[in-house]
């Protein structure tokens, strides 16, 4: 993530030479002119910036920079600030470390290099600002998560042991693995662990450890610290950020062997090396696994190290696939279009219509709770009607339940669908033939025909 940095001079040169210095750095400089404006800005959001820069001397009438200091300190006393000094203010410097800057750099002939000093001594702290920032904002993420609205829906019996399983393994603070296919709720899962365990308070840290390659997945993990690589900054690491709450170790199928082991030292003695470090950090962390993939043919094929899926497999959720649960089907649309409602004003909840119902059971959702959310979904705030037909759905979930007789001729079932379709379009179309002619793109004649067939009447 870029620093995003304040920049408060009433200078403009001053303000283009450190703003193309920040940038050339990769940081996101704004800069301002007066202590009014940068008090503003922080104010109105005390946590958009992660350092500011502040000039001292405004000039005659204007705020200056160190009353600028105490109101910044009052808004935000964790924010770091470097204070800008001319000729003959040093005093006044000494003054601003009193009231909590962290730096002074002159502004003289060497500004650059000692801004570029001053910025890597401070660059510890501004790494740890932003990982707490960011742990916070994780932190409220998943606490609105499980608000209530965002809940583990359904009512199928193997939901029913989800729920179970997670009130008595939630405050045992050992690993739990968390196995089912792509979308079948498995964060979720881990979310709820975490906000029903004793760690509720704490921060609950997620990872994805496929989306890393393993050396920066390491240092994401444990941390790195200044210069273990050429121009690499200091990183507190996940395993710091997430100590006495939970760490969500989100697709744990696909790293090397080699890396499992360090995983397993962590989980065994809580305490690691940050990269680049040789001092050893102690942690207090609950582990919670997820993966999609087989693990048994994985630990069979020498990919998986049985010691760590022994560790990790504490306890075991399996989330089954959503086509082993469809009770759960109607309860999890309703949930769907209800939230979508509450975040959008003008879109309401609709009904289903039984067939619609029918040939939401008859598919086999191969993307599991997320493919079903998302159809509902785009339905919900697409169409116009307060009840949801099966001409709405996707083209596969209708030849998936044309497909799926019971015992029935494919004929029969095709035909209807067909019809269903047309007596939808009919109704939306108040029986205006021409209309429902386009919308299905048949020509006339071939319209005529299939409402015969289907004895839908024609009115006109
Ligand atoms: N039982 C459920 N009740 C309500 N929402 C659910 C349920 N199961 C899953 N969801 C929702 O479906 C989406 C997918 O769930 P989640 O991300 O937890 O799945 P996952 O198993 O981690 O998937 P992947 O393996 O693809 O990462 C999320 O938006 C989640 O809120
Ligand atoms: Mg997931």
């Amino acid at each position: 993530m870029a620093e995003r940095i304040l920049v408060v001079d009433d200078q403009t040169a001053m303000q283009d030479l450190l703003t193309d210095l920040l940038e050339q750095r990769g940081a996101e400089p704004v800069a301002v002119g007066t202590v009014a404006d940068g008090l503003e800005m922080v104010s109105k959001s005390p946590d958009a910036f992660d350092l500011v820069i502040l000039d001292l001397d405004f000039g005659e009438g204007q705020t200056s920079g160190l009353a600028g200091l105490e109101e910044i300190k009052k808004i935000n006393p964790s924010l770091p600030v470097v204070i800008l000094t001319g000729k003959g203010t040093i005093s006044t410097a000494v003054e601003a470390i009193k009231l909590g800057a962290q730096e002074y750099v002159e502004k003289d002939f060497y500004i650059e290099e000692n801004m570029e000093l001053a910025l890597t001594r401070l660059n510890h702290l501004i790494r740890a600002t932003i990982d707490n920032k960011r742990l916070r904002r994780e932190r409220e993420f998943y606490r609105e998560e499980l608000k209530g609205q965002y809940n583990i829906v359904g009512k199928s019996r193997v939901i029913q042991q989800v729920h179970q399983q997670i009130a008595e393994v939630a405050s045992i603070p050992r690993p739990v693995l968390i196995r089912g296919e792509r979308g079948t709720g498995k964060e979720l899962v881990a979310a709820a662990i975490h906000n029903n365990s004793n760690r509720q308070k704490r921060a609950f840290i997620t990872i994805n450890c496929a989306a890393l390659a393993e050396g920066l997945l390491e240092c994401e993990l444990f941390g790195q610290e200044d210069n273990a690589f050429t121009n690499s900054s200091f990183r507190e690491g996940r395993f710091v950020l997430a100590d006495k709450g939970t760490l969500f170790l989100d697709e744990i199928g696909n790293m090397s062997v080699e890396f499992q082991q360090k995983i397993l030292r962590v989980l065994e003695y809580q305490q690691f090396e940050r990269v680049g470090g040789t001092k050893t950090i102690k942690v207090d962390v609950r582990v919670i696994a997820a993966t999609n993939g087989d693990m048994e043919a994985d630990i069979e094929a020498g990919k998986f190290r049985a010691d760590l899926y022994d560790r990790l497999a504490f306890e075991t959720i399996w989330l089954p696939p959503l086509r082993e649960r469809k009770e759960d089907i109607e309860l999890l649309c309703y949930h769907f279009m209800e939230r979508l409602a509450g975040e959008v004003a003008n879109i309401k909840p609709k009904k289903l219509a039984p067939e619609t119902l029918e040939c939401l059971n008859a598919y086999n959702w191969p993307g599991n709770v997320r493919e079903l959310k998302y159809v509902i979904e785009r339905i919900t705030y697409k169409v116009d009607g307060d009840t949801i037909s099966p001409r709405h759905l996707p083209q596969e979930i209708l030849t998936a339940y044309s497909r799926s007789g019971d015992g029935e001729p494919l004929s029969n079932r095709l035909a209807q669908v067909e019809k269903q379709i047309l007596m939808d379009v009919y109704e939306q179309c108040q029986g205006e033939l021409e209309d429902i002619a386009r919308q299905l793109s048949l020509p006339f004649e071939s319209l005529k025909q299939l409402m015969q067939k289907h004895q839908i009447d024609d009115a006109q």
